[in-house]
């Protein structure tokens, strides 16, 4: 088999390995009953808020919550109550990047865009640049110990977190579930640094018992 052959079929196979583990940990996701899921996620919201490096951003990039995810509504709340500058991302399916506006009145700015999500409606918002996050809320599926991490299969947020500051940190608020402690992972895929479960906080690289 020629080199190029082989870099296909490994391709492929990687994206059949992450599309597996994906599946499966959404199906476990979204069976996790309704009380609990809102329960866990007022926890973990709880926890994030209390982050030194949240509480030190002025400016956050955040997420609307979807489906089974953790529930972010709480946490877009006290980051406007907070005075801190809050940012959403839009997709654009034509760059197939990620656009990032200022929100400071989430109901008369957002409408469900792609996939059903809450996004800003451009014309009522301020375009941002990728520079002024500094704190930046990664969404996802599965997450591992080394801090590789399993997205929707955009690649949208691996295009985007190369862009932003160097030491702006890399936060997922994920339920316990969705944790393993290794995923498949390629060249482009991009690691984070923290994972905040109703457990506790996972930072990558600290051994779990020294936490
Ligand atoms: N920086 C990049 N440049 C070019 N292609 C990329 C880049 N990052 C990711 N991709 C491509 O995007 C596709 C989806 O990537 P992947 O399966 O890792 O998505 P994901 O991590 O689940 O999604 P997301 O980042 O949106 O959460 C893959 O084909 C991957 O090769
Ligand atoms: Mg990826």
């Amino acid at each position: 088999m020629s080199t190029m052959a082989e870099n296909e079929s490994a391709a492929r196979t990687l994206y059949q390995r992450k599309a597996m583990l994906r599946t499966a940990v959404l199906a476990e996701r979204d069976a996790l009953p309704l009380p609990l899921r809102k329960e866990r996620s007022r926890a973990i919201v709880g926890t994030i808020t209390a982050l030194p490096g949240f509480r030190g951003a002025r400016s956050v990039l955040l997420t609307s919550s979807f489906g089974s995810e953790v529930e972010t509504g709480e946490l877009i709340a006290q980051t406007l109550a907070s005075g801190k500058t809050l940012l959403l991302p839009r997709v654009n399916k034509e760059s197939r990047m990620l656009e990032l506006y200022g929100i400071a009145d989430p109901e008369s700015q957002l409408a469900r865009g792609t996939y059903g999500i809450a996004e800003p409606r451009p014309e009522r918002c301020r375009c941002a640049a990728y520079g002024e996050v500094e704190w930046v809320l990664v969404p996802g599926v599965v997450y591992a110990d080394d801090g590789f991490r399993i997205g929707y299969g955009g690649g949208y947020y691996d295009r985007l977190l190369p862009l932003l500051p160097a030491a702006t940190p890399r936060v997922s608020a994920a339920f316990q579930l969705q944790r393993r402690s290794e995923v498949p992972h390629g060249v482009h895929d991009q690691k984070i640094g923290m994972v905040v479960t109703e457990s506790g906080v996972y930072r990558v690289g600290v051994p779990e018992t020294a936490r």
